[in-house]
């Protein structure tokens, strides 16, 4: 069998990238008792909202009262996406326990998506992670368009590299490199992994696929036989980028969970409650979940 790690950490970021991409407005107290589901199911990150430019992704807007309508549990870390320092200051006075920053590999997706050149994006953030490591605040760094961008096609796996090394540098603690539009394959996420392992200790490493082409999970596999240990993930597989045309849901956190669980991976996390917790936005939204283990198990 091959070397895979004993325990994966799962960050569950469906409350974000999925409930960002709805067209309909979502209840505050939606978003609220989706969040607390999925803390309740024992998920130990979990990224509730982001506090980015409300005319950019109003779905967001009201991220503040979401952190402030939610129940704590102990042992679940709530996170929140932030672009600059107004972010930060608006995440920490609604309490969020971790934020996170967001990068790409592509100077294409950068401009659309942040309004600014990846150097720009980069400059911008030093400020919010000197504040953040002063007020030991840890702060996620994400890279976008790591296999592939909706508007230039190809990414160099190096340029990968290179903006990681620079979010690490910055103080980030951990490096999550997206499949912004899910056009990877596994080989490919195999080679860009290494290269980026060269510059940032594989152990700082997550991976955020999306699933447009089906390939989530393979992808995954061979990112956990690449070394990495922290999976991001969608409950009910919702998710996309407003940004990124094409960009479908996240791979299914069910579906991620009923895999490791197959190959003898703790994580910590019940999966009859997380299907559980699934349904319930499904239900909400009024649509089939994007879990095929979800929809297996409910039928
Ligand atoms: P800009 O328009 O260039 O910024 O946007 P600006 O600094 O000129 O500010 C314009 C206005 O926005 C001002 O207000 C600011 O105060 C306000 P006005 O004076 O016009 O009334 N503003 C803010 N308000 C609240 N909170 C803030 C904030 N910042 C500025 N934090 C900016 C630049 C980066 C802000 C904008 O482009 C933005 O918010 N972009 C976010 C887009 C986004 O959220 N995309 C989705 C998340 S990324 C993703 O999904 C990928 C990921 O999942 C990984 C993957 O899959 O690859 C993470
Ligand atoms: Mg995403």
């Amino acid at each position: 069998m091959v070397n895979l790690p004993g325990r994966v950490k799962m960050v569950e970021v469906g409350p974000r990238d999925g409930l960002q991409n709805e067209q309909r407005e979502i209840a505050v107290a939606t978003r609220i008792e989706l969040i607390d589901r999925l803390a309740d199911s024992g998920l130990p990150v979990v990224e509730a909202g982001s506090f980015v430019s409300p005319k950019w992704v109003p779905q967001m807007a009201a991220s503040g009262e979401v952190f402030k309508g939610i129940e704590r549990r102990s042992g679940t870390v709530y996170s929140a996406l932030t672009p600059n320092l107004k972010g930060y200051e608006r995440a920490i006075e609604a309490s969020a326990d971790e934020v996170a920053v967001f990068a790409a590999a592509s100077e294409s997706f950068a401009q659309k998506n942040t309004n600014c050149s990846i150097d720009e994006s980069l400059a911008r953030f030093r400020p919010l992670l000197e504040r953040a490591l002063e007020e030991g605040v840890p702060v996620r760094g994400y890279v976008s368009c790591v296999l592939g961008c909706p508007y230039e096609g190809d990414i160099d796996p190096a340029r990968v590299a290179q903006v990681s090394a620079a979010l690490l540098e910055m103080g980030c603690f951990e490096i999550s490199l997206g499949d912004t539009i899910g056009v990877g394959t596994p080989a490919a996420a195999r080679r860009m992994i290494d290269q980026v392992a060269a510059k940032v200790p594989v152990e700082k490493l997550a991976v955020h696929f999306h699933d447009t082409y089906g390939q989530a999970l393979a992808n995954i596999y061979a990112a956990l036989q690449a070394g990495v240990g922290v999976v991001d993930s969608a409950v009910a597989g919702l998710g996309g980028c407003p940004y990124a045309p094409g960009a479908s849901g996240n791979v299914a956190s069910e579906d991620v969970l009923y895999m490791l669980n197959g190959l003898g991976i703790t994580t910590g996390v019940d999966l009859k409650r997380l299907v559980e917790a699934g349904n319930f936005i499904s239900g909400a939204l009024g649509r089939p979940s994007n879990s095929r283990v979800a929809r297996a198990m409910t039928n």
